[in-house]
């Protein structure tokens, strides 16, 4: 039995593209004792594995040239060398873009999404709800009649930002690409407003239904959407800054310098910026967040999408596609059934 992988064949220079990455196979390595063997079902597909592809110092090691592309995934175990697993049991690992992984077990956790499809523990119940739940109750902290804004509201964090700032009895105001995640957005999760940042009007159109200011922001990408949001957002507002996706390729032709604007803000309205990597707040609130957000995932209170591209050979386009919004909801690689 063979293993597939992605690998990072070399360093992309502004968008990645397909020669950026190559398949490779090799032998799947029987389990030693501690060890287990696993079948990747679902691979993670999320923005910050394009700062992986970089050299650039960061808060993570880039990923080595050469080495397979980093990721989380649901897997079965499919040969256990552990007494804690057995054949079957359904985990999640940090396995990377493969087929088969054999890992210690030590690197394993087992799923727990309380009822709810495995893939979940890579999206609303993973990694990026997490991020969102964190980030919304260490920095956010939204209250009654508060405006709470997000972009990226249709992707997994975005999405349970809104909708906890609702829980919250906040107002969710969601920023998205295109009519049909607006639509959802607004529909389907349930926000009170939503504004597409790819109309002529963006910014207007979100001053029109931010009538009392911005008391939160969820900053999820930058560039433009944050020349929009900055002039609104009221005194004492919070910005939890989850992710610049906006800039991860590198600068954009309309980009320009936004430090003088958003240092003055900061200083004339007092506001609160605090950048943060949810692994900070695991410790703290990973056990809490599992026990309020699980049972309402579980029974449709909380809602989610995921987006489903089948085959790990069809990983790489679909990464791209994310970075420039072409995915619809929470992006997962099915890898086998
Ligand atoms: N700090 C942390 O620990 C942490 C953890 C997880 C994720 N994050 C960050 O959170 C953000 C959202 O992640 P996610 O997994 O939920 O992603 P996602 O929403 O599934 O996908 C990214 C979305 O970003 C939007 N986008 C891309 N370029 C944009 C641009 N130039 N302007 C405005 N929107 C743009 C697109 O949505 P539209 O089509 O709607 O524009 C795209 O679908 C990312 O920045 C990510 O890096 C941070």
């Amino acid at each position: 039995m063979k293993s597939s992988s992605i690998v990072l064949a070399s360093r992309p220079t502004g968008v990645p593209t397909s020669d950026n990455f190559r398949a490779v196979e090799s032998d799947i390595r029987q389990p030693e004792q501690g060890e287990v063997a696993l079948r990747v079902l679902f691979l993670s597909l999320d923005p910050y594995m394009r700062g992986r592809m970089s050299e650039a110092k960061s808060y993570a090691k880039p990923v080595p040239v050469g080495g397979i592309m980093e990721g989380e995934t649901v897997c079965e175990v499919t040969l256990s060398r552990h007494p804690d697993f057995q054949t079957g049991d359904i985990v999640r690992a940090m396995t990377g873009w493969c087929t088969h992984a054999t890992l210690d077990a030590q690197r394993v956790r087992r799923v727990n999404t309380h009822g709810a499809p495995v893939s979940t523990a890579l999206g609303v119940l993973g990694m990026p709800g997490f991020t969102a739940y964190s980030g919304m109750k260490v920095i956010g902290q939204p209250r009654k009649g508060e405006t709470v804004v997000v972009a990226a509201a249709s992707g997994p964090v975005g999405s349970l930002v809104g909708q906890l700032a609702k829980l919250a009895g906040a107002r969710a105001v969601g920023i998205a690409g295109g009519s049909d995640k607006c639509a959802y957005v607004k529909n389907e999760l349930g926000f009170d407003a939503v504004v597409d940042h790819r109309s002529q009007n963006f910014a207007s159109e979100l001053e029109g239904v931010c009538t009392k200011g911005i008391d939160v922001y969820f900053e999820n990408v930058g560039g433009h959407v944050w020349d929009a949001v900055l002039p609104l957002l009221n005194q004492y507002a919070r910005v939890p800054v989850c992710g610049l996706i906006a800039q991860y390729n590198g600068p954009g032709q309309s980009d320009h310098d936004r430090l003088p604007a958003t240092m003055s803000a900061v200083l004339r309205r007092s506001l609160l910026l605090r950048g943060f990597i949810n692994t900070e707040f695991l410790g703290a609130h990973y056990e809490s967040f599992q026990q309020e957000i699980g049972p309402l995932v579980a029974s449709g209170e909380i809602k989610f999408r995921e987006d489903i591209v089948d085959g790990l050979r069809n990983a790489p386009e679909a990464f791209i596609g994310m970075l420039s919004g072409s995915n619809f909801g929470k992006l997962l690689i099915r890898v086998a059934e």
